[in-house]
């Protein structure tokens, strides 16, 4: 990437204040309670890749506290983002990281299918429901929006902007490493750790590349020369370098 097309840091006020969340933000269970609805079940959650499930009939589920998302691509090719219950009585309809149903949907508990598209096509036993409008028993859709490729899914209804406008100042980026072209290595390919810390404490190691020189050498080596983190007018933030053509 050409460095010179990068914008500069908008400039920071020299008053900002830097001291932090108060102490008592990261062990609050009350503030985590908040948290879980307003943070992660109102915003967009990354999810997963279109090239993840790329066939017909290819799914994968997302699950994060008590909810759980089923992502599937129907027959019309279209990606579509849905509670993984089924509406019968529940049950996880979807079972594991990803997968692929031929035709159709089946819950494991009684039976019931559902076309690609979340349309439940009938019950098992329909007679034992009598009269039934099929149309009102089609799985719970979830808000869902592709940006260059990747999935976003929305649990809670939020007035939060669309992907794409919060985004937008990483746009040039995306559309330049053509992300919507990315192939997944393997199949739902990922690592994962549990620490026992409170969310924003990974955030706050993370929100800046001041520490890539002591704390990972080897990134050092090969961009820490140029590394540079860059604030957008928007308050997004985003770290830039050139691979160094020496080690330091
Ligand atoms: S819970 Fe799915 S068919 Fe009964
Ligand atoms: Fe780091």
């Amino acid at each position: 990437m050409n460095m010179t097309t990068r914008p500069n840091s908008t400039n920071i006020p020299e008053n900002w204040d830097r001291s932090g969340l108060p102490g008592w933000t990261y062990h609050s269970e009350a503030l985590f309670e908040l948290e879980k609805s307003e943070i992660f079940l109102k915003h967009w959650q990354i999810a997963g890749h279109v090239n993840d499930i790329p066939a017909p009939g290819d799914w994968l589920t997302f699950d994060i506290l008590d909810e759980r998302g089923l992502i599937m691509r129907g027959k019309d090719g279209v990606v579509r983002a849905f509670h993984n219950l089924c509406r019968h009585r529940g049950a996880r309809l979807a079972d594991g990281e990803a997968g692929h149903c031929k035709n159709a949907m089946v819950c494991p508990f009684h039976g019931w299918v559902y076309n690609l598209d979340g349309t439940l096509r009938g019950p098992s036993r329909p007679e034992t429901f009598g009269q039934m409008d099929r149309s009102e028993f089609g799985l719970k859709p979830i808000d869902l929006e592709i940006w260059h490729g990747f999935i976003f899914i929305r649990f809670l209804p939020s007035d939060q902007p669309s992907v794409r406008d919060m985004l937008g100042d990483y746009d040039a980026d995306f559309t330049g490493y053509r992300s919507d072209e990315l192939l997944p290595a393997s199949r739902r390919a990922g690592w994962g750790t549990v620490l026992p810390v409170n969310w924003k404490s990974v955030r706050d190691v993370d929100n800046e590349g001041y520490h890539v020189a002591m704390a990972h050498p080897s990134l050092q080596d090969l961009y820490g020369r140029s590394y540079r983190d860059i604030v957008h007018p928007s308050g997004l933030v985003s770290s830039h370098a050139v691979f160094g053509d020496q080690p330091g």
